[in-house]
């Protein structure tokens, strides 16, 4: 049972979960606990059914369980699940990440979003020889000290400025700007790090221009270009957000689908760039998991299924949806926007489409509770916190999106009650 096991899980678990992305903290009830999933839904314990458009936070993009990924998965874990070597399917997967995102000639593969982001940082400022960093109101980069400002996913479902444990000197260095203006940069900055399509406060697009401005102005000064593709990466296209958008970055991070579900991150760029890392260059950066070989094999497998083709789909699907739902929270008399970006889908309970953190931060969070558990009673999963995304694969069809609209059209009703 759900509640047994979160009883259990708090003893021994901080909170009972291992990332608080997961707690019902702001929507308040006990997690249900997964026991397994398959294609668009995933089952708790207690053997009930969901249709899950958390897919793990978008890590999960072929649909979960998806055999292509499994069968890696179990191939390459009969050959052993770790060496310390290096092996043919790391080789494999750089080359298929540097063959499809413009920007990235080199890579090196690391396992999470946070390593990445942390190593992309560390080479910038190495590279640069300068210690500011500027990082955006609302974005999200996972939880390393230097980055754990003004956060958005957990940090703002939580309502927390930053974290404790994180110094003012270990953020001395980092500058907070609002999204989408472009801010003035001066010649101690080493880097700018954004989400191209931030996703961690809602889902807000980058403003016309921004995107470029913010490249003109780290051409101007010297400081690179950082685009945090944890999420976009794999997701808006094999050439990600940087593709869409017609802008490159010096250096990209990727995480989520590129691990097809398994612990992987990568960070890479220019060749001039990457060269600085060990053990070419002096930028120390290292992992005993890195490029591990199961997770190489469930990234490469998830890479596979990925045509223009398939991102077509999900995005023609994602857009009527998208267009859908908010045609019935909006019916039933619920203020919600849902922004959608190529395959990605917010749910922003506000008036106003947003555009920043402030305004990301205008969504009613009780009513999105109420929404969360009405959903949820009826078998739809969303994430537990205002401020995610819903995330849609290869496995959410026409026919699975339509029951989603269906039970929505209960739940706001519900709601309205
Ligand atoms: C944009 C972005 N960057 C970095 C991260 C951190 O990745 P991880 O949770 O794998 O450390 C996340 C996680 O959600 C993210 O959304």
């Amino acid at each position: 049972m759900n509640r047994d096991l979160f009883e259990r899980a708090q003893k021994v678990i901080p909170g009972g979960v291992n990332s608080p992305v997961r707690a019902f903290n702001a929507v308040g009830g006990t997690p249900y606990f997964v026991s397994r999933a398959e294609g668009p839904y995933v089952w708790d314990s207690e053997g009930t059914r969901y249709l899950d458009l958390v897919q793990s936070y978008g890590a999960i993009i072929a649909g979960h369980a998806h055999p292509a990924v499994i069968d890696a998965v179990t191939s390459a874990a009969a050959d052993g699940t770790s060496y310390g070597a290096p092996t043919e399917a790391e080789v494999a997967l750089a080359e298929a990440i540097t063959a499809r995102v413009p920007s990235v000639e080199m890579v090196r593969l690391v396992s999470s979003g946070t390593e990445a982001t942390m190593s992309a940082i560390r080479l910038a400022r190495g590279f640069t020889g300068r210690a500011k960093i500027v990082k955006f109101e609302g974005c999200y980069h996972g939880h390393s000290d230097q980055l754990l400002v003004a956060g958005g996913s957990g940090v703002a479902t939580l309502g927390l400025p930053g974290s404790a444990g994180v110094t003012a000197n270990q953020v001395a260095d980092t500058v907070v700007a609002p999204y989408n203006v472009v801010p003035e940069l001066d010649e101690q900055t080493a880097c700018v790090i954004v989400e191209p399509v931030a996703a961690n406060m809602g889902l807000v697009p980058p403003v016309e221009g921004f995107m470029e401005g913010l490249r003109a102005e780290c051409d101007r000064t010297g400081a690179l270009l950082v685009f945090d593709e944890v999420i976009t990466g794999f997701r808006l296209g094999n050439g990600g957000a940087q593709q869409r958008l017609g802008v490159n970055p010096d250096l990209t991070c990727l995480g989520k689908v590129i691990g097809g579900g398994l612990p992987v991150g990568a960070f890479g760029g220019r060749a001039e760039v990457m060269e600085q890392l060990a053990p070419l260059g002096p930028v120390y950066q290292a992992g005993t998991l890195s490029g591990n070989p199961l997770a190489t094999a469930a990234g490469l497998a998830a890479l596979s299924l990925l045509t223009d083709d398939t991102f077509a789909k999900i995005e023609s699907r994602v857009a009527r949806f998208g267009e859908s739902l908010e045609g019935i929270l909006q019916g039933a008399g619920i203020q919600a926007r849902v922004p959608i970006f190529g395959t990605l889908a917010g749910l922003h309970l506000g008036e106003n489409l947003p555009e920043d953190y402030d305004d990301a931060k205008a969504t009613d969070e009780s009513a999105y509770a109420a929404l969360f558990h009405a959903l949820l009673d009826r078998g739809v999963a969303i994430a537990p916190g205002a401020y995610e995304v819903m995330f849609c694969g290869l496995a959410h069809t026409d026919e699975v999106l339509d029951r989603v609209l269906d039970l929505a059209t209960e739940a706001a009703l519900a709601c309205r009650r």
